[in-house]
């Protein structure tokens, strides 16, 4: 362990012990803290809780990334002493990892378990198809399978060949994640998939890559999962540059195309993709088979005579009027400013503008004309309208209709 990191646990274990005097006089040998620090944290161990002083150690440590691992020891120790941990009493899949600490290695960030039994429980017990990004030593790999269950296919793929050695019974392939040929090769012999984990390298090449080649491929309803995003926020992981929270940012572009003018409507991402859950360093994505969006209008009768398309088409229509109005209006003011006595220079101007003027008295009669048009045509689809209403009414109030009404709705939930 970083000494570090050990100092600093030694210093939360006498807190949590209530050895406050202990902890204050180990704390001298933390020397990531500054004088002015560590005076007041020894104020805080003597009036605070455990676990808030806990939090308070983690905010003096945080400033230098360095202290990144005794960061998580101070957030870890604030979680269980405040009794957090009690949330995730329930939940099956942070106590197989609690009854796995003996077994194979296994390093989870807590929050995640709340975050993978959401998007994952409606999957247990259905034999899912898994692809796991990262192996390392199948400790992920045993959680899933326990998790899932019997009939569950979980497949690993690594890019470090020691890892076919800890499949521990699903099948390990090698290969990088950042190469498609490849995974097209897994998802050829293996998928498709309901579920895909990337929890491989974290670079934003590797994630990138992958998300975009196994996506497209998952089962339709499937799951895709991208662990560690904060690594976008990390240099070192940035070998391009386009980070995945960037690539993220642009799916929810995608998910409003149809709105966009500049939109892609026709990508993958704007008809397969359905909700984008983005938590604190994971994401959940949702493969689905969306229908190009639309807006439908229900209720009463009363929408008929009112539809929202006649009321645009109208508005449109009286703009059109407004605009020739202004036009006439102006040509009339300059044609009387230049009657009185016109000059010889001006005699052509004075037959351009009767002639404008000509035009727009015609196409205003031309546009009172359509609207006319289009009122009478509303009117008939509203009559016509009204006509089909009553109808169907009527015939809902017959007896026939009242007793088939239980044949009807089973035919129409028992679809295929
Ligand atoms: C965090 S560990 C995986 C832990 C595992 N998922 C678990 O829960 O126990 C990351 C693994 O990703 C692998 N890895 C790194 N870069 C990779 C790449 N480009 N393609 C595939 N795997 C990669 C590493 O070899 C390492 O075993």
């Amino acid at each position: 362990m970083n000494p570090t990191v050990e100092r600093v646990s030694a210093v939360l274990a006498h807190v949590a012990a209530g050895e406050r005097e202990e902890a204050i006089a180990l704390m001298g040998e933390v020397q990531e803290l500054r004088e002015d620090v560590r005076q007041q944290l020894a104020r805080d161990a003597r009036l605070r809780s455990p676990a808030d002083f806990a939090g308070q150690m983690a905010a003096a440590l945080r400033q230098d990334p360095a202290n990144r691992d005794a960061v998580n020891e101070c957030h870890r120790a604030a979680f269980y002493l405040s009794g957090r941990s009690r949330e995730l009493a329930g939940n099956p899949l942070y106590a197989l990892f609690l009854a796995g600490r003996d077994g194979l290695l296994l390093d989870k960030w807590v929050h995640y378990f709340e975050v993978y039994h959401r998007a994952l429980e409606k999957y247990r017990g259905t034999s899912p198809r898994v692809l796991e990004i990262g192996v390392y030593r199948g400790g992920g790999l045993a959680l899933w399978r326990s998790y899932f269950g019997p009939g569950a296919v979980v497949v690993g793929i690594d890019v470090d060949p020691a890892a076919v050695d800890h499949g521990h019974g699903s099948p390990v392939m090698i290969g990088d994640q950042a190469n498609s040929s490849f995974l097209e090769g897994v998802d050829r012999d293996h998928g498709p998939f309901d579920i895909v984990i990337d929890d491989g390298g974290h670079t934003m090449n590797q994630q990138i890559t992958a998300v975009e080649t196994l996506f497209p491929r998952l089962a339709q309803g499937g799951t895709y999962i991208v662990e560690d995003t904060h690594t976008s926020y990390w240099e070192e992981y940035r070998d391009r540059d386009e980070t995945f929270v960037d690539w993220i940012r642009q799916r929810i572009d995608s998910l409003h195309a149809h709105h966009d003018p500049d939109g892609d409507a026709d990508s993958p991402w704007a008809t397969i993709l359905g909700p984008i859950t983005i938590f604190d360093s994971i994401s959940v994505l949702t493969k689905e088979d969306r229908f190009r969006p639309f807006s439908e209008v229900a209720g009463t009768t009363d929408f008929l005579s009112q539809t929202r398309l006649r009321t645009a088409r109208v508005a449109d229509l009286e703009q059109q009027r407004a605009d020739l109005a202004a036009r006439l209006e102006e040509v009339e003011t300059n044609l009387g400013r230049m009657q009185g006595t016109p000059p010889a220079a001006e005699a052509d101007e004075v037959r351009a503008l009767r002639a404008s003027l000509r035009d727009s008295r015609r196409d205003l009669r031309e546009l009172a004309g359509r609207v006319q048009e289009l009122e009478i045509e509303l009117s008939s689809t509203q009559g016509r309208l009204l006509d089909a209403w009553q109808h169907i009414r009527g015939m809902r109030n017959t007896v026939s209709w009242r007793i088939t009404t239980p044949l009807r709705a089973g035919r129409l939930f028992n679809r295929p």
